[in-house]
């Protein structure tokens, strides 16, 4: 970005978005790029870079190649983002893997490797901005899954990390609320995103529209319908510990589509109780 088209948005706060090469993440940055100077973090550089190249002309955004992993590298952007920006006002860590397996079937490799980025991924993302973000009074959004508020089968080590991510942000509302530093989490269902994509590919046929079934909205979410709520948690001035089911509601309860067989075979009558 040229020197002058940098300083036309000099006075926008400024977002650091993990895992922004891609899906939700992308869309989160491509959002709020409309609104804040934009710290594109991803492992993966060139759909950062790419990230950067859609968002020009709406606002400034900047490519980080960083392993949420790595400790050292994370805090080191951040220093770059602060020479560059001079501030942190909000964090959307989206950064995340998927994985299968029970715990019979999960190698040890894939539960480290799945807990590395999706859980330790958060923790470190949170403690080396968290400084920041107290100088400005800011927000942390970290994403979770709706397999972070109820079992899902076939993805231990997923689930479990997932968990644990609503675990450690509830920890931090309250670590950081006297601060003005809120902190809050996002339990999407399905999303399409080349995650999703990629667990339906390898799955069996009819995997797809079995889940999809079981949404009342009988749809999956887009990226842009995460980004919005990821947008309201930003902007909210007193949402603080809470984790936001986006899921078309259904973790609200059993669900069964009323058009299915099942309904129109028990009619209206359950027997006498
Ligand atoms: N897609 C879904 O159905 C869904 C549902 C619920 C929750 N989520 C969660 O949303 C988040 C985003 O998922 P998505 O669907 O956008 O996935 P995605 O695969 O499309 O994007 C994930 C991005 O994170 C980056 N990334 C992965 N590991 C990284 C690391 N160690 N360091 C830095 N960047 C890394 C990838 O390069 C990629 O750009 C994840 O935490 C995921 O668990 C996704």
């Amino acid at each position: 970005m040229s020197a002058t088209a940098a300083e036309n948005f000099a006075d926008r706060p400024v977002a650091l978005v993990t895992g922004a090469g891609s899906g939700i993440g992308r869309a989160v940055s491509l959002d709020l790029v409309r609104t804040h100077r934009i710290a594109v973090v991803d492992r993966d550089a060139a759909a950062a870079a790419a990230v950067v190249a859609a968002a020009g002309g709406v606002g400034h955004a900047e490519a980080y190649a960083v392993d949420v992993t790595e400790e050292e590298s994370l805090q080191d952007a951040v220093r770059r983002v602060l020479q560059t920006f001079g501030r942190l006002d909000a964090v959307a860590a989206c950064a995340g893997i998927a994985s299968g397996g029970t715990v019979e079937t999960t190698t040890l490799g894939d539960w480290h490797r799945t807990l590395a980025v999706n859980l330790t991924g958060v923790f470190l993302t949170a403690r080396v901005t968290v400084p920041h973000l107290r100088a400005t009074r800011g927000s942390f959004t970290a994403i979770a899954s709706d397999a972070g508020t109820t079992g899902a089968m076939d993805m231990a080590a997923y689930t479990a990390s997932k968990h644990a991510v609503l675990g450690l942000v509830r920890g931090m509302a309250l670590d950081f609320g006297r601060d003005g530093v809120r902190s809050n989490v996002v339990c999407p269902g399905f999303v399409e995103t080349p995650m999703a994509r990629g667990i339906f590919a390898d799955a069996p046929e009819g995997t797809e529209e079995f889940y999809r079934e079981l949404i009342p909205l009988g749809r999956f979410a887009e990226a842009e319908d995460v980004a919005a709520v990821v947008r309201h948690l930003v902007e909210s001035r007193y949402t603080n510990g809470h984790a936001y089911a986006i899921d078309g509601g259904s973790t609200a309860g059993y669900y069964r589509n009323p058009a299915a067989p099942f309904v129109a075979a028990t009619g209206g009558s359950h027997g006498e109780h």
